[in-house]
């Protein structure tokens, strides 16, 4: 065997067999239509199952890769199984998953103009397409990011430098105002941030308004350097009354931030489309690629109306990357809180660029028709109770009686059962469950079997 320092990166029988053998697994595993939902396990379990892995001498790839196959993945949930239903779902395209292999294997950096510029003017075509799906200007643009707390953080920090900029530091604490039903990661940037976040109750139907913003605005003034409207909240699917809150920027200053981690992809159907209006007046927005625009982990496309907000904010210096920030080239870590980058947002350009804007419309349609058909189900079955009406595709509902245990114990029962990933969450304190519809693969006939299930 070829013991010499470069026995890992030259081309040998043994690195060709590698290759081959992850290529055939990952063709298998993109193209099977029976992986099963898969569950965890409990780390003795694992640690029984496959002991150490890791050695002075290492196993083979013959060995590594069966360990994984057999033994590490079957202990991962199949977050594309059609019927994975819980938390926000994952359906990455073929394409974008296939993609995603020669984003690694083509070595790209997509940090930087001077590295990766032709990965970079791909990326970009996807951020304008999404600019001008959301009714941002033409001069808008961003840098995908690894996720929506990401892209939060980023776009929030971009918020209180361009409000220090413009008025100086406040009195007191910088101020985020959003709602109750915001995402926990606005409280996280916040924490980060060290900032201060009043959180308004939305009032029962849960969409945030600019009449309850207001008051907020009021009482801590010039401090609130930002507002954060959600379109599609994680538990219900709700979209903030967007237009009235970006209405109070006459009355206001404060920069304002749409959450669309989740359901911004909801405009590029017409069904969705009217709930998001307002959004065009957002100062940044975020969407990720990797919840129902279809790309695998992990992609979060942030959007700055004014990118040189963003770019102000981010930029690092430091001596060996003069050569990059003293360009006027467009540099995606400028952009957000990170310097090294992979090229994230191509998997989901591939995709795109090869089925058209239309097939997404088409899919992003299908989620929301299926969960008012669901929705309707549900109201129509004795003993289940919507919680809420369903705006895009998170579907809500309680039972009859049933308690927390209630839950669990079935939706426990469902994952054993290698039938649905359907988890139990609450509402003010109620126990309830929710079905987030996002899988173009997930039928009606298999929510009405989950809902079949409830006994
Ligand atoms: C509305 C919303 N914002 C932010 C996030 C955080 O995104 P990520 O998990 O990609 O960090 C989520 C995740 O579900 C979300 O639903």
């Amino acid at each position: 065997m070829n013991n010499t320092p470069d026995r890992m990166h030259a081309v040998t029988p043994e690195t060709r067999g590698l290759v081959d053998l992850v290529l055939d697994y990952s063709r298998r595993r993109i193209l099977s239509t029976d992986t099963p939902l898969d569950k965890p396990l409990p780390e003795f379990e694992l640690r029984r199952l496959a002991g150490q892995t890791v050695s002075e001498e290492g196993m083979g790839g013959e060995r590594a890769l069966a360990l994984f196959e057999h033994v590490l993945a079957p202990a991962c949930i199949t977050t594309d199984h059609p019927q994975y239903l819980s938390f926000i779902p994952t359906a990455p395209t073929k394409a974008a998953t296939a993609f995603d292999l020669v984003v690694s294997a083509s070595a790209v950096y997509g940090g930087s103009w001077l590295e990766g510029s032709g990965a970079v003017y791909a990326e970009n075509q996807v951020l304008a397409w999404l600019a001008s799906e959301f009714g941002l200007p033409k001069t808008a643009g961003g840098v995908f990011v690894q996720g929506g707390t990401l892209g939060n953080l980023s776009a929030l920090v971009a918020a209180r430098e361009t409000a220090r900029a413009d008025r100086g530091n406040p009195a007191g604490r910088w101020v985020i105002v959003c709602s109750a039903e915001a995402h926990s990661s606005v409280a996280s940037a916040a924490r980060v941030m060290d900032v201060d976040v009043v959180a308004v109750q939305p009032g029962e139907s849960g969409v945030l308004t600019g009449d309850v913003v207001r008051p907020a605005l009021e009482e801590y003034g010039p401090a609130v350097f930002a507002v954060v409207a959600t379109g599609g909240s994680t538990n219900f699917g709700i979209v903030d009354d967007i237009a009235s809150i970006a209405e109070l920027k006459t009355e206001h200053s404060f920069w304002l931030h749409v959450d669309g981690a989740y359901g911004l992809a909801g405009m590029l159907s017409p069904l969705g489309r009217p709930l998001f209006a307002g959004v065009e007046e957002a100062d940044s927005v975020i969407v990720d690629p990797h919840k129902w625009l279809f790309a695998p982990f992990d992609a979060c496309a942030l959007i700055y109306r004014d990118p040189e907000t963003g770019r102000r904010a981010h930029t690092q210096h430091a001596e060996y990357l003069d050569t990059l920030t003293e360009t006027a080239e467009w540099s995606p870590s400028d952009y957000a809180a990170h310097l090294t980058r992979r090229a994230r947002g191509l998997p989901f350009w591939f995709s795109l660029a090869s089925h058209g804007a239309k097939a997404y419309r088409e899919a992003v349609t299908a989620s929301l028709e299926l969960a008012q058909r669901i929705a309707a189900e549900i109201e129509r079955r004795d003993g289940l109770r919507l919680v809420r009406r369903p705006q895009l595709s998170v579907v809500v509902f309680e039972k009859d009686g049933w308690t927390k245990e209630d839950y669990a114990r079935w939706s426990a029962r469902l994952l054993d059962e290698q039938r649905a990933f359907v988890t139990p969450s609450s509402h003010n304190g109620r126990p309830n469950t929710r079905f987030a519809i996002l899988n173009p693969l997930t039928r009606f006939e298999d929510l009405v079997a989950i809902l079949d299930s409830m006994e």
